[in-house]
């Protein structure tokens, strides 16, 4: 990563001050001149360019334009002042237009943000400044707060340069090795806490699910192995209109030694309610667990064939290629949600009513025999533009993926009240993309798992990620299966 590289430092501040807007190789670019430096004009493709591809990067930046309401800004501020009344140096990975430094008392303020288009609207207090330099650049390490909301793009839209370079960063300064699956506020919190001095504070709005997720479990440990304080505010939904994730402020006080974590929710008149655990509940988050090898029964994520957009089908797209069914493909589910909250079992009356007739996708391609003169037809009618996803580009043949077997049991990975929905798979289709299953159970316990699923109430174990929405990952049903059917026991690592 170009901006990543330290030897960039001195090619891009100088002490030479500048004050106002200019333009140059195309960019605008806005600096403080009471803070006597300012950049050099380096454009933003070449700020980006060991990132990846154009492309990418254009995704990635795309991705991080969400700017943050004042009210959110000003609560930031009180919550850093309830904890700090005298602040020396403040900075802001991912500044924007530089919002965070126009609340608060601090005597110096510096923002780091690698898009000069998006300080277009200048919204600088006279003790701060903006340098348009990539975050993980800098070397900085004495922060007394590093404030700011940082990009939440996913992992899977993270140029892989950025992703590189970024993980390098945080390795080398934190020893922490970041998830692959981490989104990238993780590694924006982690350069937070490595750039604040020992007694510093991290304030940022960052994606509740922090505080529970097993892709950020490493982000929590390192702050636990501290022994630093947290308090974790979730706030309102609909506090970021575009972004569907629901978002807190999180505080990490590295003056605290005792390593105390406390939740907080928003209430609708702004005050923050304590909360027992993360969820709200007094058990706390349903657990993770992971699946001992080898083991018989055990719940896995649906498949991802490489794209479900061709390689499963609808009853009418099936018809009209003359793919024969148990031949060409079989069934698939691909989600629950139209199947009514009652029902049980996936028979065959409930497939043909709520997935063939209803235009679902509800065929899966058969990859585990050589395809008819059908199948063949129907796969070079593909275009090559509908199979450029990496995993279809990265296999011999774009469409062979291994072929999974059905599960015994099905279950919604999304949910938004009580708990998600299940069902018993009588017609053996094979679970797809955001379903879950649950494998290798007899007929009796496959009715039991059901009906503990259709009784429990996992609402209250899952913390939820946007607008509602829960999620119950695969570490968490495989602790709801070893409780439901402890002679399954032990099947857990
Ligand atoms: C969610 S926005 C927040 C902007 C502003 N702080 C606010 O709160 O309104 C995140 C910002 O991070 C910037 N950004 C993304 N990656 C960056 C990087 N590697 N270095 C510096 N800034 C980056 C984006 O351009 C974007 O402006």
């Amino acid at each position: 990563m170009n901006c990543c590289d330290c030897s960039h430092g001195s090619r891009a501040l100088v002490s030479v001050p500048y004050s106002g807007q200019s333009s140059l190789a195309g960019v605008r670019w806005i600096i403080n001149p009471l803070y006597q430096c300012t950049n050099v004009a380096i454009s933003l493709r070449d700020l980006t360019r060991e990132w990846g591809s154009y492309e990418d990067v254009a995704l990635y930046l795309n991705r991080c334009q969400v700017d943050t309401p004042d009210r959110v800004v000003t609560a930031v501020w009180t919550l850093i002042h309830e904890r700090r009344e005298r602040i020396e140096k403040v900075i802001d990975f991912g500044a924007g237009d530089g919002r965070f430094s126009q609340a608060g008392r601090y005597r110096r303020y510096l923002g780091y943000e690698i898009d000069s288009g998006r300080s277009d609207v200048c919204a600088l207090a006279a003790n701060a400044a903006l340098v348009h330099r990539c975050a993980f650049s800098t070397r900085i390490a004495d922060a007394d707060v590093c404030i700011g909301n940082p990009p939440y793009v996913r992992n899977q839209d993270l140029p892989d340069g950025w992703r590189a370079s970024a993980a390098k960063v945080i390795r080398r300064r934190t020893g922490v090795e970041v998830s692959g699956l981490a989104n990238a506020w993780q590694y924006f919190t982690l350069l937070a806490l490595a750039s604040t001095k020992a007694t510093g504070l991290v304030a940022l709005v960052i994606p509740y699910e922090w505080v529970s997720r097993p892709s950020a479990k490493a982000l929590r440990d390192y702050i636990a192995d501290n022994g630093w304080d947290v308090a974790a505010y979730r706030l309102r939904d609909e506090t970021f209109h575009r972004v569907l994730t629901t978002s807190s402020i999180a505080i990490i006080d590295k003056r605290g030694t005792g390593g105390k974590w406390q939740y907080f929710e928003e209430t609708v008149d702004g005050d923050y309610r304590p909360l027992a655990s993360p969820t709200g509940n007094r058990e706390g988050v349903l657990q993770y667990s992971r699946r001992k090898s080898g083991r018989e029964v055990f719940a896995k994520r649906g498949l991802s064939p490489g794209t479900q957009e061709v390689l499963t089908l609808t009853e009418e797209e099936r018809m009209r290629s003359g793919l024969k069914i148990g031949v060409d493909v079989v069934p698939c589910i691909t989600s629950l949600r139209n199947v009514h909250p009652t029902c049980a079992t996936l028979t065959d009356e409930v497939f043909r009513r709520n997935f063939r007739e209803a235009g679902m996708k509800c065929w899966l391609l058969r990859t585990d025999r050589e395809p008819s003169e059908r199948l063949r037809a129907y796969l070079r009618s593909i275009p090559a533009s509908k199979r450029q996803t990496r995993t279809c580009t990265e296999r011999a043949q774009w469409w062979r993926f291994t072929m999974p077997v059905p599960a015994s049991v099905i279950v919604a990975s999304g949910f938004r009240h009580v708990r998600p929905k299940a069902v018993r798979n009588v017609v053996s289709a094979v679970a797809v993309g955001s379903v879950s299953g649950i494998y290798g159970l007899s007929d009796r316990d496959s009715r039991q798992i059901v009906r503990a699923i259709r009784s429990a109430d996992l609402g209250a174990g899952i913390v939820t990620h946007s607008n509602g929405l829960r999620k119950l990952e695969i570490g968490q049903l495989e602790t709801f299966l070893a409780r439901a059917l402890p002679k399954h026991s032990p099947m857990l690592d």
